[in-house]
Parts: C-alpha cells; structure tokens; sequence
C-alpha cells in the first residue's frame, strides 16, 4: 500500500466528530490537517481535545475546501448540509466521507453521487454496523440461501432521547434538530435509519410499504415514533418501529426464514439465533462480545474509507447503497402524508 497518507479535512466539529478524528488518527493512514466549524470555539475545541496543535482551523468550509493540501473531507455537519457541502467538496477534487443519512431528499442524493462521480472522487457514507462481523455473516448466510425462504424481516428501535438534553440541549442542537427542512425527519431519518440500512442490507428491495407516525413527547415539528408494515420483493414482510419515546431502551434486526432464523440487537439484549439442525441458540451478552456485536463503533468505516481512496475502489458503503435507506424512510413518511400504499421506487 502506498505509504503517502491521506491528507484530511473535517467539517462540522460536534458529537460525532470526535468518532471520525479517532477513526483517522487510530488508522495510521490518515494526517488530519484542517477542521471547520460555523460555531469556530468547536473546531477549536475538538484540535484540543485530540492534541493536533498544527491543524487549520475554519470558520468557512468552502475556505478549507480551498486548500489544495486536502485530499478528503468527513462530513459532520446537520442532515441538511451534507448535499451541499458534497458538491462543494467534490468540485475541489476532495474526496467525501459523509455521515448518516446521505441527505435529506433524493434529490439531493442523487446531485451529490452524480457531483462526486464526475469529478472522479469517493464518495461514502457512514453505516458503520455494516462493518460487523455478525451482520456481515448474516447478509452472506442470508445470500447463499442459508436462511430458505425468507417470511419476515423486522428493524425496532425503542430509543429515549429527552426533549431537553437532546432536541433542545443548546442553541446549535435547537437550530436544526426536530424540524423538517433541517433534520429532514425524526426517530426514522437520525436514529432508526441505522437499522432500516441493516434490514434492506440482509433483505434487499423493499416492494411496497404503509406507514403511519406521530409526535408524542417531543416539542418538535418531526415525528417522535414511526411505525410501517413493509412488502419486500423477496416475498417477505417486514416491519420497522421506530421511536425516541420508548424506555426500556432495546433494539433489534430480525430476519426470519424458514430454515433459519436471528435476533441481534444492541449489547442490552441477547442474541438469538435458530436454525432447522441446531434449534434455538440464546447467546448471552458476555458471549456476544466474542461473537455477535452488530453495533459497533466507526473506525472501520474511516480505514475502508482511506483504502478505498488509496487502492481506488469503490467504498463498502457508496452513495448509491446509503440512498436506498434514505428512500424507504422517505416513502413511510410519504404514506403517512398520503394516506396509503408507497411502492418503490418513489418519485419525489
Ligand atoms: N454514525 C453515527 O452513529 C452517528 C452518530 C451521531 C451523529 N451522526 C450524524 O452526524 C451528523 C452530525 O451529528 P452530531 O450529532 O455530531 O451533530 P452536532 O449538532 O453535535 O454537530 C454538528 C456540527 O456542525 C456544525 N455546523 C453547522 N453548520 C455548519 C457549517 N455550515 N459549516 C461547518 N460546520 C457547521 C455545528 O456548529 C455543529 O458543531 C449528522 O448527520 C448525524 O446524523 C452519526
């Protein structure tokens, strides 16, 4: 492998920054060289926190967008700028590892995979339990048709975030959390999208879908709990509940065929798994730390990111495959508004 490192920018400086500096500086692949933020005390903060006293700091983006030392940019920036910033990055050659969702609207999406296609750089998009192991085994037993005929396939997310320390936690978290034209979305769009990507990842195209949500508990304008019932083109149906209302907290993928069949959810549960030979198998969360952690932190989203751009391959999670779980989301909330049955592919 080439031994130049990849020289990094990192735009948006809030929570998940953080993961992506840990992710590139863990990497020995990487040299993070510039960080932007609008509110510049976080850019400021985040070079302190991780000891980069060399790095450039921006107000701007589109100023470090400038430098011609950068080769790729993280995107960290709220739902709504990922597109713009995408396309902007893209036309000054940087190659782009964006955050979940890949954006907002497929529109959007789809400016931002053909902008970072023409200008011939990466672009990738942060799904990172797409990188465990388990889900990894499961998406392969699942495609050598371990699992027969698939019936059902279920993506749950019983979440809790409270309207104050999350929604409302301070001014930059009140600017662009709970509202549509910011956040896109709610529950589904920030938090359950995560295991919406696992379940097509495993399942595949989703057919047609119903969906229905709502805002309970929250004082925002988006939706704090989504249900939807789902046809898949496989044959099977599914389910996805998606909430940041529900305590106790659980989640999980399901994925049930006739021959086999599995449970994995966050490190709060136990996994299950049956299959026709075996019968049930309950692991315990001890064991799972060995052997089924689906949830699993970014730093194997950042080095597939850097070798993609080392190597010149395409990313494990490209442009194309994060806007096939933007869609579906986008399609529960279009039922809802509709009133009746989405089928795929949606036409915004
Ligand atoms: N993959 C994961 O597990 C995971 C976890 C958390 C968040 N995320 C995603 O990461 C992204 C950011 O989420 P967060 O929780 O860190 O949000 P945050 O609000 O904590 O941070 C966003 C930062 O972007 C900055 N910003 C806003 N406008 C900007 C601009 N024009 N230029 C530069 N910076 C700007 C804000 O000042 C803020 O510091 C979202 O897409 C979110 O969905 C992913």
């Amino acid at each position: 492998m080439n031994e130049k490192k990849v020289r990094v920018g990192i735009i948006g400086c809030g929570i998940v920054a953080g993961s992506h500096v840990s992710g590139y500086l863990k990497s020995g692949m990487a040299e993070i060289i510039a960080l932007s933020d609008s509110r510049v005390e976080r850019a400021k903060a985040l070079a302190e926190k991780y000891s980069l006293p060399r790095v450039g700091i921006y107000e701007n983006y589109e100023d470090l967008l400038k430098d011609r030392n950068i080769d790729a940019v993280s995107i960290c920036t709220p739902h709504h700028l990922h597109a713009e910033i995408t396309v902007k990055a893209a036309e000054q050659g940087k190659h782009v590892l964006c955050e979940k969702p890949i954006a907002i609207s497929l529109k959007q999406a789809d400016e931002m995979i053909r902008a970072c296609r023409r200008n011939e750089v990466k672009l990738a998009v942060v799904f990172q339990n797409r990188f465990s192991p388990d889900v990894q085994r499961v998406k392969k037993e699942f495609e050598r048709g371990d699992f027969g005929i698939p019936i059902y396939g279920e993506a749950v997310v019983k979440w809790y975030r409270e309207d104050k320390s999350y929604y409302h936690m301070d001014d930059v978290a009140k600017s662009w959390r709970g509202k549509w034209s910011t956040e896109g979305g709610g529950a589904l769009i920030n938090q359950t999208i995560h295991l919406v990507d696992m379940l097509q990842w495993i399942m595949g195209p989703v057919e047609y879908l119903y969906g229905i949500y709502d805002t309970m508990m929250h004082n925002i304008e988006t939706e704090d709990i989504a249900v939807s019932i789902l046809k898949f083109k496989n044959g099977a149906i599914g389910f996805i509940l998606g909430s940041v209302n529900l305590q106790p907290q659980e989640d999980w993928v399901a994925i049930y065929g006739s021959k086999k069949s599995i449970v994995i959810g966050s490190d709060k549960m136990v996994a299950k798994e049956w299959d026709e030979k075996s019968g049930t198998r309950v692991r315990s969360v001890e064991e799972r730390k060995e052997t089924l952690t689906p949830f699993i932190g970014h730093d194997d989203a950042v080095r597939d990111f850097l070798e993609a751009i080392v190597l010149d391959r395409a990313p494990a999670v490209p442009g194309e495959e994060a806007r096939k779980s933007l869609e579906i989301v986008l399609a529960i909330y279009k039922s809802h508004r509709t009133g009746g049955r989405v089928t795929l592919p949606i036409v915004e």
